[in-house]
């Protein structure tokens, strides 16, 4: 079988990617190897930029991000006891939605369907091949027949254990690294909104992130030991956990049964450049970001909006200028979110060993960051999503 472009993974980026190029008549098939129940069930991130929303409702996906999630127009962060405000529409007249991936999975996966859209989902035996001449993809389809799949192009948009990365050859690569002496320990809880705003809390505990799902489900997280087991941890303890680290002065957060809990590792990872021959890396195939700064799907959606750039401009005009510019225009922006990724992760968590001088050297870090008009604005233009490319 045949098609213009094979997009290997059917999450965010793939189906948006698909989406786009659907609708200026580029065809595209997309291969999974999960089932896309199993992709509706796994708990993600939150966060959409603002750029990130307009993607999803101006390409025509769904508006129901605009219905049913919703906007915030600025966090607090925590530290000291005492919440600060950073004033996300004041500063740089911008705003967030809480919305959860899941979510923004479920819309593009309907739309595709709806358009007809051609998404093979449960796949096994995948294979990708000739990636510096005429692309093939070996795949077996949920009913066990087996595929020879020629495209143009192929997008390798297959998250962060992606298989098309290892296709490229060492010599034609490099991978940059960064581990973190932390991890997250998230939970799901059955109790009301503690706080209007998300809540990041530095403390002498460390870290504590009070996100939000629904009026009667939060979503928290609290710094933990990447080697922590999820199970000798109970209600109790975690709930401790959360106390030591938000409450105080006032603040009391509000606890209910946990149903769901997890621990998260971190990592900075980046792999360059994001193309290699006929393939496109997009996505956590390419790049993974610690989550404090709620970059991940921010960032594959925006490769996305740049690699479809490129192909839409191949397929029209016969010119591969754009698409040859796609890694270097997708890293600018990847770069600046492992800065700021970085930059949240190491001012608001504290590190197990820290001294007296690390500890208040911190404290001097956040207070420079909320007493400037500059350094709220900083925060505040990162976190609400740069100017695009
Ligand atoms: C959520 C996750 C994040 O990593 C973050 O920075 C903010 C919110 C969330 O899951 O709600």
């Amino acid at each position: 079988i045949k098609t213009q472009v094979a997009i290997m993974g059917a999450g965010p980026a793939g189906l948006m990617l698909s989406h786009l190029l659907a609708k200026a008549g580029i065809e595209s098939t997309v291969i999974e190897i999960r089932s896309r129940q199993e992709i509706s069930e796994t708990v993600r991130a939150g966060i959409l930029e603002h750029g990130t929303v307009n993607m999803l409702v101006d390409s025509g996906v769904s508006d129901r991000v605009l219905r049913e999630g919703d906007r915030h127009d600025g966090i607090e962060l925590r530290f000291n006891g005492e919440s600060h405000r950073i004033d996300f529409k004041d500063l740089v007249g911008e705003s967030v939605w809480l919305y959860p991936q899941t979510d923004v999975f479920m819309d593009l996966a309907a739309r595709r369907a709806d358009a007809g859209g051609d998404v093979r989902y449960s796949v096994t035996d995948t294979t990708v091949r000739d990636l510096e001449g005429s692309p093939k993809v070996w795949f077996t389809d949920a009913d066990g027949t087996e595929f020879e799949l020629h495209a143009d192009f192929i997008a390798g948009a297959d998250g962060s254990r992606s298989h098309c990365r290892f296709q490229i050859p060492e010599a034609h690569r490099k991978w940059y690294f960064h581990e973190y002496p932390f991890a997250w320990f998230g939970i799901l809880a059955e109790a009301p909104r503690s706080s209007d705003e998300l809540i990041y809390a530095n403390s002498d505990n460390g870290f504590a992130l009070i996100s939000q799902r629904t009026e009667t489900v939060q979503r928290m997280y609290f710094q933990c030991d990447p080697n922590e087991d999820v199970n000798n941890w109970s209600e109790e303890r975690i709930w401790d956990a959360f106390r030591s680290r938000v409450n105080g002065n006032g603040f009391e957060l509000k606890e209910g049964p946990v149903i769901d809990k997890m621990v998260l590792k971190f990592r900075s990872f980046v792999h360059t450049p994001m193309r290699h021959g006929k393939l496109f890396l997009a996505g956590d195939a390419a790049h993974t970001v610690p989550p404090t700064g709620a970059k991940g799907l921010n960032l594959a959606i925006h490769d996305v909006k740049v690699l479809f750039q490129g192909l839409d401009s191949y397929y029209k005009s016969g010119s591969s200028a754009l698409l040859d510019s796609y890694s270097d225009r997708a890293l600018d922006r990847v770069w600046k979110a492992q800065q700021f990724s970085y930059w949240m992760t190491s001012m608001l968590h504290t590190p197990a060993d820290a001294d007296d001088f690390s500890r208040a050297r911190q404290l001097g870090e956040l207070n420079s960051v909320v007493s400037s008009r500059h350094g709220r604005a900083y925060l505040a233009e990162a976190y609400t999503g740069w100017p695009s490319a």
